[in-house]
């Protein structure tokens, strides 16, 4: 495996790493590259067995429907049919953490989308993804670059320490600017329906299309096909458990403590993830500081965040993190 890192500013030379990704991508190679939500496993979505690869470096199952990531509106019609409401949230919301599941057409195969009619879409905004998809001029298909029920990476030593054996190569785009994976929203529905909370909070999402979406859907019953919405998914190995206020944490407790924003007088086993409460910030540094005190093999307790914005998605994160398999 090389280690490709990649300048962010100088594309329009396209850097020589890009190069060799885009020719690992269109020769049926995999590998981890940077998205602004987290880092992706990265196949030709129309090469099948370019996609089993990422199956079987993830410990995947095939029914778990990938997303597929594309450059621009013209990429984007040629893998999935666009209805008016889908062609205005692309307009608000692409490039960007917004993913739609959209009626797919026959240049994606069946393996992508586990057999279903449809397909999940998303432009993503990073400049390193965006150049490799226009440069292999192959839409994408990219899972978050961890093995399968674990946190997603943000940075690309986490995808190196993971998968680093069983991919051909890992582009570096620094950290994540979002940290928890795209806002899913499955558009072929009456209402439509939110399915996965993420950097786009549901609101904005009914502003754009002027009508209210289903934002319960319940877990494992919305789409009994698609793990990712499993309770467990996202687990650390160490037990988490999350609360309100610091009097719910036991006093005889030697584990890990994870408040939302800097305590007044911090003990050495107290983190944050926020220096003021910045729920955006929280959301960038939530995956690195549960793989770093997971590490460390002791219990956490972790508070929760409010119920609003992008709050939202790191509760629901930290709610998956918290129930054992
Ligand atoms: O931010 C993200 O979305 C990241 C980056 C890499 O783009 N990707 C990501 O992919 O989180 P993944 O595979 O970890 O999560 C995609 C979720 C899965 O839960 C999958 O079941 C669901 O999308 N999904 C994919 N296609 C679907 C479909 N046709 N219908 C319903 N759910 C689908
Ligand atoms: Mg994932």
């Amino acid at each position: 495996m090389g280690n490709l890192s990649s300048q962010r500013e100088t594309f329009k030379q396209p850097s020589s790493d890009l190069l060799k990704a885009a020719d690992f991508i269109v020769r049926g190679g995999i590998g981890g590259v940077p998205t602004e939500t987290v880092y992706g496993l990265a196949a030709d979505a129309t090469n099948p067995d370019a996609t089993v690869k990422i199956f079987k470096a993830k410990g995947r199952p095939f029914i778990d429907p990938l997303i597929v990531h594309v450059c621009d509106m013209r990429m984007a019609k040629e893998v999935a049919h666009f209805s008016d409401a889908a062609l205005k949230l692309a307009d608000a919301f692409w490039p960007g953490p917004l993913t739609m599941i959209l009626p797919k057409t026959d240049l994606i195969p069946d393996i992508v989308t586990a057999g279903l009619k449809t397909v999940a879409v998303r432009m993503p905004s990073h400049p390193i993804m965006h150049e490799l998809i226009n440069i292999s001029g192959k839409p994408i298909a990219a899972p978050s670059a961890n093995p399968f029920g674990y946190v997603s990476p943000t940075t690309a030593e986490h995808v190196s320490s993971m998968l680093g054996d069983k991919i051909d190569f890992v582009l570096d785009g620094g950290k994540c600017a979002c940290g928890v994976e795209s806002t899913i929203v499955l558009m072929t529905s009456s209402p439509k329906k939110l399915l996965r909370p993420g950097p786009i909070p549901p609101n904005e999402i009914e502003k754009v299309l002027g009508e209210e979406i289903d934002k319960l859907p319940k877990t494992n019953e919305a789409h009994p096909q698609a793990p990712g919405m499993l309770k467990s998914h996202y687990s650390p190995k160490s037990k988490l458990t999350l609360f309100n206020t610091p009097e719910e944490i036991p006093a005889d407790f030697d584990g890990n403590t994870i408040y939302l924003q800097r305590p007044q007088n911090p003990t050495q086993s107290d983190y944050w993830l926020s220096e003021n409460g910045d729920m955006r910030e929280a959301a960038k540094n939530l995956f690195s500081l549960i793989r770093k005190l997971d590490k460390m093999g002791k219990r956490i307790y972790c508070q929760r965040p409010p119920l609003e914005g992008i709050g939202l998605a790191i509760n629901d994160r930290l709610k998956r993190a918290e129930t054992k398999l």
